[in-house]
């Protein structure tokens, strides 16, 4: 069941010069939400014009019946998302697309492997894994020490690695050059982040022989399956990155 629906922010917080989590509140009961399902939120630039912004959803607190964002400033519509705080109110669509895996993960042990924002939907999805039983170990891939973000909440659900490009935490390097890759077995590896790194994710996975989700940041507009301007090739023809994902088993794409 989707939802358009005025949400509330309740807080702001800026995380670094280029990040930000904002949490809003929902007057209505949120329905079932799936790690790696995004909202279309309606930003307003001026009273008569607005355009919707995908983004995906960082993590959901049904006790409090919260939605958390993690906004990267990209743009001009994430620059004006910037500016909500406390009471503001935001007008949301979800859950849209297919998130990623959330069955038979009892006693798995999952790999989570997020890039930049892409490490957004991996909280959620870590919550849920360890909820139902399972083992999500992060391993979280960032430019530099100043862009590590929400440490302590992923702490919280599973084991955390970090590489940095320039060694300033965590090893140096890429993800896919991280030790824990060697050291550890992963019944599922889901990753989120630039292409060149999924690309490098999926032939790992391919390469142990696990299965392998990956979630698309094609452009996209309107969510909805409507404009085609988020399409992706896969072995079934052309798809829409937000209909038919933005998650997807990589044996679909032709990477
Ligand atoms: Fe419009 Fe996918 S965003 S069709």
């Amino acid at each position: 069941k989707k939802l358009l629906i005025d949400l509330i922010v309740t807080s702001f917080e800026q995380l670094n010069d280029k990040y930000f989590l904002l949490k809003l509140f929902s007057n209505t009961p949120l329905p079932e939400i799936l790690p790696g399902q995004f909202l279309e939120v309606r930003v307003d630039k001026s009273p008569a014009t607005y355009l919707r912004r995908p983004i995906s959803i960082h993590f959901v607190d049904y006790e409090k019946n919260e939605l958390w964002l993690l906004v990267a400033i990209v743009g001009e519509g994430t620059r004006a998302l910037s500016f909500l705080r406390e009471g503001d109110i935001l007008n949301c669509l979800f859950p849209l697309g297919k998130g990623f895996c959330v069955n038979n993960i009892k006693g798995k042990k999952i790999l989570l492997v997020g890039g930049g924002v892409g490490v957004a939907p991996m909280l959620y999805y870590g919550r849920i894994i360890k909820e139902r039983g399972g083992k999500p170990i992060f391993l979280l891939g960032y430019r530099t020490k100043t862009d590590i973000i929400q440490i302590k909440e992923f702490a919280r659900y599973g084991e955390v690695f970090i590489t940095t490009e320039d060694g300033t935490t965590g090893e140096r390097g890429f993800v896919t050059q991280h030790s824990v890759l060697k050291n550890m077995s992963f019944d599922h590896i889901a990753t989120c982040g630039p292409k060149p790194m999924m690309v490098a994710v999926a032939h790992y996975a391919k390469h142990v022989k696990v299965s392998c989700e990956v979630s698309l940041e094609n452009m996209m507009a309107c969510g909805l399956g409507a404009c085609l301007c988020c399409v992706e090739k896969t072995i079934d023809g052309n798809v829409c990155v937000c209909k038919e994902g933005p998650v997807f088993d990589v044996r679909r794409l032709s990477w």
